[in-house]
């Protein structure tokens, strides 16, 4: 399947929500870009703000979590971003939310790393970049998402990564973008609506840190021990259970080590 026909589908399959927010509504392909993230970010700020999934089929300057550069090939790698105005109550748990929604799409064996990393056996197999911008009185969210297709070059990840055709090997980029499209979609609005409640059950049963000994990038060590109702993640320290809510901490399950609480 190429690209072309499946931006069709999902074009199709969205009008056919008559979602009034979805108004306008795009599916772009571009061949190359810097960064779909950035492209949306870029066109938000000169206020065009409609609803668009962009993918490229190449990125020169992919960008990933805490500063990250997010690298990938043509035709190995999915690179998409979604944007578009949301009005959630809060915006706690989104990435979460979105994780739920992709690794929901594509395969029972794909585990959430708490906050946005989907993983296949201790090995990452897609991350999920949200940036965020007011737009007048309103906020703009670009939800970009980076898949591994075809397996990787694995040199330089401290993770390192797996990629979709291990788990379905007939799928290609195309493939993947037209499970995950609407979905993602319906998902984000359900958030908007409903918050992160929704996806609580089904983000626990995919969360690969519950239970496991974690070592976090701020020093906090302990069992890792869910997600609370705002997403945040719970880890039980010899003080006492801590929140951990914020994103700019990166977290990693200790295989050996860490004295028993
Ligand atoms: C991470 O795991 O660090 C997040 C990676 C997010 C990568 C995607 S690829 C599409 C979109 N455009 C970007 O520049 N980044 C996101």
């Amino acid at each position: 399947m190429s690209f072309a026909g499946c931006a069709e589908t999902i074009w199709q399959a969205v009008m056919a929500l008559q979602q009034p927010s979805l108004a306008g509504f795009s599916v772009e392909i571009l061949p190359e870009i810097d960064s779909t993230n950035s492209e949306l970010m870029r066109r938000a700020r000169a206020a065009r703000t409609e609803p668009t999934l962009l993918v490229a089929q190449q990125q020169t300057a992919g960008k990933g979590r805490l500063g990250r550069a997010w690298a990938s090939a043509p035709g190995d790698s999915l690179t998409f971003s979604l944007g578009l105005l949301l009005q959630p109550g809060s915006w706690d748990g989104l990435s979460l939310a979105v994780g739920t929604s992709v690794a929901g799409s594509l395969h029972a064996d794909i585990g959430l790393k708490w906050p946005n990393d989907l993983w296949v056996n201790e090995h990452k197999l897609a991350g999920i970049l949200i940036e965020t911008t007011s737009v007048g009185t309103q906020r703009y969210a670009v939800i970009g998402i980076g898949i591994n297709i075809a397996p990787q070059d694995a040199q330089g990840f401290a993770t390192p990564p797996t990629c979709l055709q291990a788990l379905l090997p007939q799928c290609g980029a195309a493939q993947a973008l037209e499970r995950v499209a609407l979905p993602l979609l319906r998902d984000v609005l359900q958030f908007e609506r409903e918050g992160f409640a929704p996806f609580a059950s089904r983000f626990a049963a995919r969360d690969v840190l519950q239970g496991r000994a974690l070592q976090l990038s701020d020093g906090l060590q302990g069992v890792g021990s869910g997600v609370d109702a705002q997403g945040a993640l719970l880890v039980q320290t010899a003080g006492g259970l801590q929140r951990v809510g914020s994103s700019e901490v990166s977290v990693r399950p200790v295989t050996y080590g860490l004295s028993p609480l």
